[in-house]
């Protein structure tokens, strides 16, 4: 799809790390499932993403852009749809091999670039590298502003009890700020309190 950021360069500062002009950015494929499984748990291994299985990886492949080089998956992410305003930025993996080279960047900036075209306002993440994201823009947010079904991963998640990501949102379209803490009516809960994570103090993991 892509060899360089998804963004106009400007200044000599913004021109690809020559260690990423072989990488391709394109559409992720079921082929690239076993790689794809294998970096992301690798990862949810030490605590640091949510583990995905086969099904959720190939029920939610469409969402998900790789990053290749020499044939090999280095980095993937994806988009993730929730309301007609709304959708996270997930699964964002860079291989060890290739962490620091501006290739995390390069693959949310790609993700970011599919949620203008696809009409997206707000784009959010939950995340434990919150100056990794500040960099690109977003800015911090309050977890439960956030809409109910924004929780749905969180069932399964073994920091139910006590999470401690961050919460920090992309507005794609200016003032989207509106589309948070807001619950549209269908979504509000009909009955009954709604299940939600229990919020512990955040975790950081900034440049060591
Ligand atoms: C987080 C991750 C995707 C970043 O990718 P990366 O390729 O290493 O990051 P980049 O090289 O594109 O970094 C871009 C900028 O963010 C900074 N940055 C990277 N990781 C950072 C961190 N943990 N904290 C603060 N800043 C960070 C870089 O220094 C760089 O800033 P600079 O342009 O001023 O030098 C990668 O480290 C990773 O896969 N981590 C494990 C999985 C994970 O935590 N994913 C996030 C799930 S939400």
């Amino acid at each position: 799809m892509r060899n360089h950021p998804g963004h106009s360069l400007e200044t000599e500062s913004d021109l690809p790390n020559p260690s990423l002009v072989s990488v391709e950015i394109r559409s992720a494929q079921l082929a690239d499932v076993p790689a794809l499984l294998r970096l992301i748990n690798g990862y949810a291994s030490q605590s640091l993403m949510l583990p995905r299985t086969e099904l959720e990886l190939c029920e939610s492949l469409r969402d998900f852009l790789v990053a290749t080089e020499s044939g090999e998956l280095v980095g993937c992410g994806a988009l993730h749809f929730y309301t007609q305003h709304m959708a996270e930025l997930r699964s964002l993996a860079v291989s060890p091999t290739k962490t620091r080279s501006g290739l995390g960047q390069m693959v949310a900036r790609e993700l970011l670039d599919a949620a203008r075209r696809y009409g997206v306002d707000l784009v959010f993440v939950f995340t434990y590298v919150p100056g990794f994201f500040e960099k690109l823009g977003f800015q911090p947010v309050d977890r439960g502003a956030l809409p109910l079904k924004t929780w749905k991963d969180c069932l399964r998640c073994p920091m139910f009890h006590a999470c401690d990501e961050i919460a920090l949102a992309y507005m794609v379209s200016p003032g989207a700020e509106i589309y948070m803490g807001a619950l549209p009516p269908e979504e509000a809960p009909a009955e009954g309190t709604p299940v939600l994570p229990i919020l512990g103090a955040p975790r950081i993991l900034e440049k060591g």
